[in-house]
Formats: structure tokens, C-alpha cells, sequence
């Protein structure tokens, strides 16, 4: 949930004692306007693994990593265009604001399954917003000596980059706009949207 009101939200989720024990509240109404298209999405995503099968030509077998949750529809796109002996691979990360000090954590929930070192690795990212997720699992996953790492994002908001990190390849830059769909959430909601929509309050 990449969003404008980003901290607040993780921040009014996550409760200082007791953090791995969210308190969920209730998403005022919304409505969600088209911002790009199905049909764009899946021209942007050829281009890009068009690219991406390039610059992995010479591959033994490329290690494709996905970043649970909002990756999942991407990636699976992502790998059936790419013309390259692929593995998949997932890793979930999870940051949140804390409210008092603005600072950001990011705690690995779930770990990759195999293993990287010596090996080429492709992070997919759906949405790259301050960059603190994108910049943690990168340094994490360096330290395990892949052979070459490259990440491929979807959406990038570099209006928002607290972090100095850039993905390889970015799908589309987009301005500071509260956007769901396409396996991005607002509240767990509308992952299933398959294009990209921007989230308009009502009331
Ligand atoms: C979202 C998104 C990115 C991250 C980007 O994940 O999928 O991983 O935030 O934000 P950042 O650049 O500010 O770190 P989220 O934690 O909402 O989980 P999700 O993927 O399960 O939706």
C-alpha cells in the first residue's frame, strides 16, 4: 500500500508494543478512475522482457524474485514473456513507519526458498515509493554474492524516494497518486484490478 498517506496508514496499522499484531481500520469510501490500461500494461511488460531476456542472454538459469504481495500479478506476467531458463522465487518484506520518528522498518517475513550465491537475479518490485523495501532486500540479497543482481519495477514514484535506489528497468514513472490494482492494494483491496487505477476519496 504505496501511498500519499503512506505512514499514517502503516503507522495507524501497527501498534508500538505490539507491532506483528495490526489493528485494521476501515477504508473511508473511495472510487478507483483507470490510470494505465490493461493493454498498456501488457505492451510495457513485452518491452521489458524483451530487455531483460538481452542483458540475461548468456544465462544459466535466471532467478526470478518476486516481492510478496503486490509483485504477484507482474511477476506472473513478467516470466512468461521472458525467453530465458527462468526459476521463481518469492520474498516478503514488510515496513511500516513509526509514527513518533518518521524512521522506516523493514523485517523479512519470508525468506527465499533457494539459494543465490553465484547465481543472476532479477528483483521484481511492483511499486518503488521511498525505496526502503527495494533498498533493504537488494543489500540483504548482495550479501548472499548473487553473480549479477538486477531489479526490474513497475511503477516508480521518484517524487517520493527517500532512498537513493533505481530499479534497472522501470515499467512507468507515475506522480504521488494513491494508485491500487494489478496486485497493488489499498487495505487489501483491489489487487485484483487488472489495470492500474488511481484512488479518488469521496466525500
Ligand atoms: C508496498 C509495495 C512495495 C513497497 C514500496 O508493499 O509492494 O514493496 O510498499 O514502498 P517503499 O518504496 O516506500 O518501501 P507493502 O508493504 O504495502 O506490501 P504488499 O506488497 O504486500 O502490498
Amino acid at each position: 500500500m504505496p501511498q500519499p498517506d503512506h505512514t499514517e496508514a502503516r503507522g495507524a496499522e501497527t501498534s508500538s508494543t505490539a507491532p506483528e499484531k495490526p489493528v485494521r481500520h476501515p477504508a473511508p469510501p473511495y472510487a478507483v478512475d483507470e490510470m494505465i490500461s490493461a493493454k498498456t500494461i501488457a505492451a510495457r511488460v513485452e518491452d521489458l522482457a524483451r530487455d531483460i531476456t538481452r542483458h540475461f542472454h548468456d544465462t544459466e538459469q535466471l532467478v526470478v524474485v518476486g516481492l510478496l504481495r503486490g509483485s504477484f500479478v507482474f511477476i506472473a506476467d513478467l516470466v512468461r514473456e521472458l525467453r530465458l531458463p527462468v526459476e521463481v522465487d518469492f520474498l516478503e518484506a514488510s515496513s511500516y513507519g513509526d509514527a513518533m520518528t518518521s524512521s522506516r522498518e523493514v523485517r523479512i517475513i519470508k525468506d527465499l526458498s533457494g539459494e543465490i550465491a553465484g547465481r543472476d537475479v532479477l528483483v521484481v518490485e511492483d511499486i518503488v515509493d521511498t525505496g526502503f523495501t527495494l533498498s533493504h532486500v537488494t543489500q540483504l540479497l548482495r550479501t548472499r554474492s548473487p553473480r549479477r543482481l538486477e531489479i526490474c519495477a513497475l511503477l516508480d514514484k521518484p517524487s517520493r524516494r527517500e532512498v537513493d535506489i533505481r530499479a534497472t528497468w522501470t515499467g512507468f514513472e507515475i506522480p504521488d497518486e494513491f494508485v491500487v490494482g494489478y496486485g497493488i492494494d489499498y487495505a487489501q483491496r483491489n489487487r485484483n484490478l487488472p489495470h492500474i487505477g488511481k484512488v479518488r476519496f469521496l466525500g
